[in-house]
């Protein structure tokens, strides 16, 4: 049993500490919640500690995987406290400072099953997505060996908004910019399209420019003001599953998609966005999230409100040196909030080898971690 020890509680019984858990290899394994997961998050939910999800998976929109994860985890969560590898590109709909708005561009995205993902970056508001599948459907000579999926990408795809005529690119669809959501399913498809894409004069298929790849060359059609125009949101290189051995993530696909360009442009830079822990963005996006929501859980509603204290400390509890520790140890918090990093043993990481990036502490599961960090606050 975990022991309320009057843990971090502020003078007004706030605590002035918080939670964020990473999800694949600390609360669950592919679909499996692990053992104590349930039970470390009810102890927080019942004593009104602030935590966050903070995952690099995707593929669904937000408001579906909370409601599956709340039911598997037995306890109420919401958007207001959950992240997932893609959700900052909600920002890029009305764009960033460093992002015109891509709300009315053409963007084709791609991961995940079927074109979930699609229907997830039409919700955010992006207006003109389109799908590797749809490409194929309507040229079906852009990748020759996909006769055995094409049952899969019948029911998948839709029509392209514009035909493609790289005869004449001034009246051709134009893609404007690239982004992987999740988990690429078909990695021979989307490398084939992100390549011709890369390749292009400005994003119209079939075109062929050989000044993409060097930023520091003129007319590279991938680069808006020298903002890369391909993003990726989850850098993964493994992640953790039902299986006992580490699987291949969305890093994979990146690795494999650089030594095509590699191989191709003879070793041009090639430009990227790569959000997703451990990238800093992706820690200061969940950080507002947890902000909020701890605003929201503290502080009261409507006539009740209350002034919330400083929150001081963020316990991230992760499974991958790689990510979680890694983001948790470089991030710089313009609020002065320390993030303390703790690292499981019951995902990505083998108990007995050197951690790439030095936790705070190693415990062995995510409800000796919440154990761990109420003592810290005792
Ligand atoms: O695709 C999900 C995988 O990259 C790991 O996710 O929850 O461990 O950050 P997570
Ligand atoms: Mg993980």
């Amino acid at each position: 049993r975990m022991s309320n020890a009057g843990a971090g509680l502020a003078a007004d019984g706030m605590p002035s500490f918080a939670f964020a858990f990473d999800i694949d290899g600390v609360l669950l394994r592919s679909s499996q919640p692990i053992p104590g997961a349930p039970e470390a998050l009810e102890y927080l939910h019942d004593n009104n500690i602030p935590f966050i999800l903070l995952t690099n998976g995707g593929g669904k929109h937000e408001s579906a995987r909370v409601a599956e994860l709340s039911k598997k985890l037995g306890v109420p969560l919401t958007e207001e406290n959950f992240v997932q590898s893609h959700t900052p590109f909600k920002q890029l709909v009305e764009g960033s400072d460093t992002v015109d708005a891509l709300e009315d561009k053409t963007i084709l995205v791609t991961g995940g099953d079927g074109d979930k993902c699609r229907r997830v970056a039409e919700q955010y508001g992006f207006k003109n997505v389109v799908t590797p599948g749809d490409i194929l459907m309507a040229y079906p000579s852009i990748w020759p060996f996909n006769q055995i999926f094409s049952d899969y990408y019948q029911n998948n795809t839709r029509p392209l908004p514009k035909p493609v005529d790289f005869r004449n690119p001034d009246k051709s669809l134009k893609i404007d910019a690239v982004f992987v959501f999740n988990d690429p399913r078909d990695w021979a498809l989307d490398s084939q399209i992100i390549l011709d894409l890369l390749l292009s004069k400005d994003g119209v298929l079939g075109t062929y420019s050989d000044k993409n790849g060097d930023s520091s060359l003129p007319n590279n059609g991938w680069l808006q003001d020298g903002q890369p125009m391909l993003f990726f949101s989850n850098p993964d290189l493994f992640w953790a599953t039902d299986h006992h051995l580490p699987r291949l993530g969305q890093g994979g696909f990146q690795a494999s998609l650089q030594g095509v360009w590699d191989a191709t442009t003879k070793g041009a830079a090639l430009s990227k966005t790569i959000i997703g822990k451990p990238h800093a963005a992706t820690y200061k996006y969940a950080e507002n999230v947890l902000q909020k929501h701890r605003a929201d859980l503290l502080g009261g509603v409507d006539r009740m409100k209350r002034d919330v204290t400083k929150l001081d400390r963020v316990f991230m509890v992760g499974d991958n040196p790689e990510s979680d520790i890694r983001g948790a140890n470089e991030y710089e918090s313009t609020d002065g909030t320390e993030w303390t990093s703790v690292l499981v043993k019951t995902g990505v990481f083998r108990e007995g080898t050197e951690p790439a990036y030095k936790p705070d502490v190693i415990v062995k599961d995510v409800f000796d971690a919440v154990k761990w960090a109420l003592k810290q606050e005792g």
